[in-house]
């Protein structure tokens, strides 16, 4: 079995990468990555050397160059991860979310149907999207397999019109595809401009929390171990041509997780209780800013008896550790273009 994960460089891509390459020696698991900013072969230097693994360069925006890999390989899945990833960058710069969300998609997509024929015996597409498809909450209700899709930002609007773009191929092709949409997820690994590992940083190095409007809005976390172990269960246990809500039940104002994350850190800095917390500072908002995302992962945990771990804080605690033990990771991705984008982001606001 050759499954092509793409975007195994990134946060959760490296945590599935890693899952498969250890749990499947039978597999031979493909990395297939652009290593643009947000991709990082360090978040994977301890299964590089597996027999088992191999990295492949290249953009899933390059059509022939997938062609071509495709042909070459005869890849039996795909796990496609890979994307353009923040809603801040999508505000600034759409269209490189259209290439990479929407045609690159459609590029894996034409790739399979291209190579698999109508034979479509133990071949399988699952696409890694998100519950921002979904749109905004009020303070109920949570998002199913049926809710409409609202997307608001050109991030969402781009993971929107791949999923729509997967399911296509299912009803027109029959092409076999798998789709989940998950909540936001936090972990080792994960490139400091997302809210948690940015906050983390931030207080390590005492410099400003900036926190959009009140920080009133809510989102769903997820440990992405969880996730991964949810991708990895879908894969092979999933209904082809359905759909998957995953959920951490685990709903979060912003500014109470970042007072949180303050209190852990003061503990484990040796500061003073309510220290780190001084450095909160409000930001103007994000335009079209979702106010809540919740996530019914229900029919997940019914019929694919998968289950978030739960314990938050003990987890959020252990990945705080590792944010702190890992300095050179932390120093490597936060040196370079990564300070220019930053300082347009938050300073020259
Ligand atoms: N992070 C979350 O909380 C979250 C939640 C739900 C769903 N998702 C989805 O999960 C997937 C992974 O998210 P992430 O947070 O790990 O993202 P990430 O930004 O950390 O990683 C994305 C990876 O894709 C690679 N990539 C980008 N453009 C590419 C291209 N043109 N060709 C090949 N590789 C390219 C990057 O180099 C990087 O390694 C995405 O599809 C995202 O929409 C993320």
């Amino acid at each position: 079995m050759k499954i092509c994960i793409t975007g195994g460089a990134g946060f959760i891509g490296s945590h599935v990468v890693r899952l498969f390459v250890k749990k499947y020696p039978n597999y031979h698991i493909y990395n297939l990555d652009k290593l643009t900013y947000a991709g990082n072969l360090q978040n994977i230097t301890d299964i590089e050397i597996e027999p088992n693994y191999t990295f492949v360069k290249g953009d899933i925006v390059d059509k022939d160059f997938i062609t071509n890999l495709f042909e070459q390989e005869k890849f039996d899945g795909v796990i496609h991860l890979a994307a353009e990833s923040h809603v801040d960058r999508s505000i600034s710069n759409p269209l490189e979310f259209v290439q990479t969300n929407v045609i690159g998609t459609v590029n894996l997509l034409s790739a399979c149907k291209h190579i698999w024929g109508n034979d479509y015996n133990n071949k399988m597409f699952y696409h890694i999207s998100t519950d921002e498809v979904y749109g905004t909450l009020g303070d109920d209700d949570k998002f199913t397999e049926q809710t409409a899709y609202d997307p608001h930002s050109p991030y969402s609007a781009s993971k929107a019109s791949s999923d729509h773009f997967v399911r296509a191929y299912h009803d027109t092709y029959k092409l076999p595809v798998k789709i989940s949409n998950c909540s936001n997820n936090f972990g080792t690994h994960h490139f400091p401009e997302k809210l948690i590992p940015l906050c983390i940083h931030n207080i390590k190095t005492n410099k400003p929390l900036p926190i959009y409007g009140k920080g009133e809005n809510i989102r769903d976390w997820l440990w992405v171990e969880d996730h991964a172990r949810a991708i990895d269960i879908i894969y092979h246990h999933g209904m082809i041509g359905q759909t998957y809500n995953i959920g951490g039940n685990n709903e979060w104002k912003n500014i109470d997780l970042v007072k949180l994350l303050c209190n852990l850190m003061d503990g484990k800095l040796g500061r003073a209780y309510g220290e780190s917390q001084k450095l909160i500072t409000y930001v103007t908002d994000r335009a079209g800013h979702d106010f809540r995302y919740a996530i019914d992962s229900s029919k997940l945990q019914n019929t694919l008896d998968w289950k978030p771990t739960g314990d938050f804080e003990g987890v959020l605690s252990q990945t705080i550790d590792w944010y702190l033990q890992n300095e050179e990771w932390l120093y490597n991705v936060t040196s370079g273009n990564y300070q220019k984008y930053y300082e347009e982001q938050y300073i020259n606001r």
